[in-house]
Parts: C-alpha cells; sequence; structure tokens
C-alpha cells in the first residue's frame, strides 16, 4: 500500500494536512490538490518528513473538472476532503455537490481503485422526527426539509453531496467509502484556525460569554485522519463509517475544559436558564472501531488542542 501515489483534494486543510502527514509518514506519494500552490499557507506541509521526496502540491479547484481530471491522472486512490465549514450557502453548496460530482466522475474516468470521500455527522443526524432513544448509525440520514427549514446549508450541502456521491459511483461502478466525521479537534498542523477549532476557541478567549443548550459529538484529528487511511486500506471496507469519540453538553465540555485549563475565563452560565438541559443523543462507533481505531479519549483531545493553539500563539 505505501508504494502507492494518492491524491487529496483540499490538502491544506485541517483534517487533510494531518491525512498527509499520515500518509507521507507510511511511504504513500501524495499529491495534494490545492487552489494555489504558491500560498506560502501551504508552508507546512513542505515541511512534513518525506514531503521533499514523495508530496507534490498541484493546483487544481475542485469546480474545474478538467483539473481534477489532470491531478487525479496516474493515482491508484483519491481522498475527496475539500469542501468548506460554512453555512453560507454560496460558498458551501456548489463546491459540495458539483465539485464531489465532478471529483467522482474524474476518479471513475481514470478507474482509480477506492475513492474515500469525507462526507460528516451533517449528513447524519440532522432529523428532528428520529426517535431521541434511538442509536444514531450508518443507517441514518438527516432530513433535508429541516436542513433548509433552520438554514442548516453545510449539512444540508453535505447530505445532497453524499447521497448524489452513492448514485454515481453505483452507476459509474466506482469503489467508494464515505468517512462521516462529526466535529474535530485536536492539534493544527495549518497555521490559521479553521472553524471546528474556533468551536472552542470562543470559550477560551472569553469571547462567549455563556454556552449554549447544546450537545456536540467529538473527534480527534489524528482519529479522523487514521479513520481515512483505515477505510482505504481495508478492503472489506465497505458503505459510510461514523467517526466519533463522545457527544457532550456544552456545559460538560466547558466543565473539561475549566479542569484542564483553569486559567481561561471560560463561562459558567448556560444562555438557556428556562429549558431543560438538552439530552446529547446516543451513537454508534462500533463499525469504525471495527476496523481497529481506538478513540483518542476527548479529555486528551481537548488538552493536546489547546497547547497547540498556545505553541502557535494563539493563545496565552
Ligand atoms: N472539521 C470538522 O469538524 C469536520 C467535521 C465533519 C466533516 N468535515 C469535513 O472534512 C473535510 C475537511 O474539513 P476541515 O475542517 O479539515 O476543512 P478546512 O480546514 O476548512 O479545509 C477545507 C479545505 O477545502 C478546500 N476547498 C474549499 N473549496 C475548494 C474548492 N472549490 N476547490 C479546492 N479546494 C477547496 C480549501 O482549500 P484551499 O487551501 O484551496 O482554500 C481547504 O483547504 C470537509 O469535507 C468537511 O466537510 C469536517
Amino acid at each position: 500500500m505505501g508504494q502507492e501515489t494518492v491524491c487529496i483534494t483540499g490538502a491544506g486543510g485541517f483534517i487533510a494536512s494531518w491525512l498527509v502527514k499520515k500518509l507521507l509518514s507510511k511511504g504513500y506519494t501524495v499529491k495534494g490538490a490545492v487552489r494555489n500552490p504558491d500560498d506560502g499557507k501551504y508552508k507546512h506541509l513542505r515541511e512534513l518528513e518525506g514531503a521533499k521526496e514523495r508530496l507534490q502540491l498541484v493546483k487544481a479547484d475542485i469546480l474545474d473538472y478538467q483539473s481534477m481530471i489532470e491531478v487525479i491522472r496516474g493515482c491508484d486512490g483519491v481522498f475527496h476532503m475539500a469542501c468548506l465549514l460554512t453555512d453560507d450557502p454560496e460558498q458551501v453548496l456548489e463546491p459540495a455537490i458539483k465539485g464531489t460530482a465532478n471529483v467522482l466522475d474524474a476518479c471513475a474516468e481514470w478507474g482509480v481503485k477506492r475513492l474515500v470521500m469525507t462526507s460528516s455527522i451533517g449528513a447524519v443526524y440532522m432529523d428532528p422526527n428520529r426517535d431521541p432513544h434511538l442509536v444514531v448509525d450508518e443507517n441514518c440520514w438527516s432530513d433535508l426539509d429541516y436542513c433548509i427549514q433552520t438554514k442548516n446549508w453545510y449539512c444540508y450541502a453535505k447530505t445532497v453531496a453524499e447521497n448524489a456521491a452513492w448514485k454515481q459511483a453505483e452507476e459509474r461502478n466506482l469503489d467508494m467509502v464515505v468517512v462521516n466525521p462529526c466535529l474535530v479537534l485536536g492539534p493544527l498542523l495549518q497555521p490559521s484556525i479553521n472553524a471546528s477549532t474556533a468551536h472552542i476557541m470562543k470559550y477560551l478567549t472569553g469571547s462567549a460569554k455563556t454556552y449554549a443548550n447544546l450537545t456536540q459529538a467529538y473527534v480527534d484529528v489524528r482519529d479522523v485522519a487514521e479513520a481515512h487511511i483505515l477505510v482505504y486500506e481495508t478492503p472489506s471496507a465497505c458503505g459510510r463509517y461514523l467517526c466519533a469519540e463522545s457527544n457532550m453538553h456544552r456545559g460538560e465540555l466547558v466543565a473539561l475544559l475549566a479542569q484542564l485549563f483553569p486559567q481561561y475565563p471560560l463561562p459558567l452560565m448556560c444562555s438557556d436558564q428556562k429549558n431543560p438541559r438538552k439530552q446529547a443523543y446516543k451513537f454508534s462507533n462500533e463499525k469504525m472501531k471495527g476496523l481497529g481505531l481506538s478513540f483518542t479519549p476527548m479529555k486528551k483531545c481537548l488538552a493536546d488542542t489547546v497547547a497547540s493553539l498556545q505553541n502557535k500563539g494563539f493563545l496565552h
């Protein structure tokens, strides 16, 4: 496996950077598809061990089919990760839906051995009619009408894109496996703060004075990168893989952060003083564990995330 050439779309992103690092360390040759290879923001990739010999950053945009055809040519496998985490429909709908379709077409055109697509828990859990006692697993799909009503354009885009990708993969006889991570935290390799890290930054900096009456499932970025490699390298891997370690209320999250880092002005109060505390839904990560992944406990993930933010000078 290690001698293979693989392409990663959006190679400079938070999760993708860890995937590039791990693939290089396993001996893969990596083609990183990025929109502007000359941008200094990819310096961390060029400095990775093995990068000089086996990493090539190629100018490619998932919205430009021809550029996808060119970058995927000669690759054994493809990891499709490029997508912005935003609820701005202008920025997320077309890249998620058309961009994914372009990547699939290019993979099918060259007959790549396997495509691993990074979808999201956002394509899984957004369903107000789901029985609250049901364990959320790979069989669950988000409700598109609910995503539209709540203007959750990111979840809408990921759901439509993944659903269309399954149809397209079947039509084009393409071997595709999907990873559905929940909110990803962990140490940063890239120089800037990504959207999911911003989720905890606001509590650590004191810009959020209260926390919401909401729950969220979390996972460590190193585990998500590992999950992608496991589903790529395991021939029997198929379908979707939920990638989640624990589901916590915001109150539990800030309490854990306060316990680890009492020096930061973490909020003590919930913004909702009227309603009962929201219960976290149960989920299953058994399928992912079945491939051999052991998830990093959230306490360690949070400790490493904050240490990384301190090392990079985002927190003091
Ligand atoms: N982070 C999470 O909590 C989380 C959770 C579940 C699923 N995911 C999924 O995991 C993947 C990676 O997320 P992330 O948080 O690591 O993202 P990120 O750090 O925000 O990086 C996203 C990348 O997508 C690229 N991109 C966006 N539009 C593009 C286009 N039109 N053509 C080519 N590249 C484009 C960007 O590339 P440039 O360098 O060219 O700007 C950027 O490197 C996404 O598919 C996301 O939906 C993330």
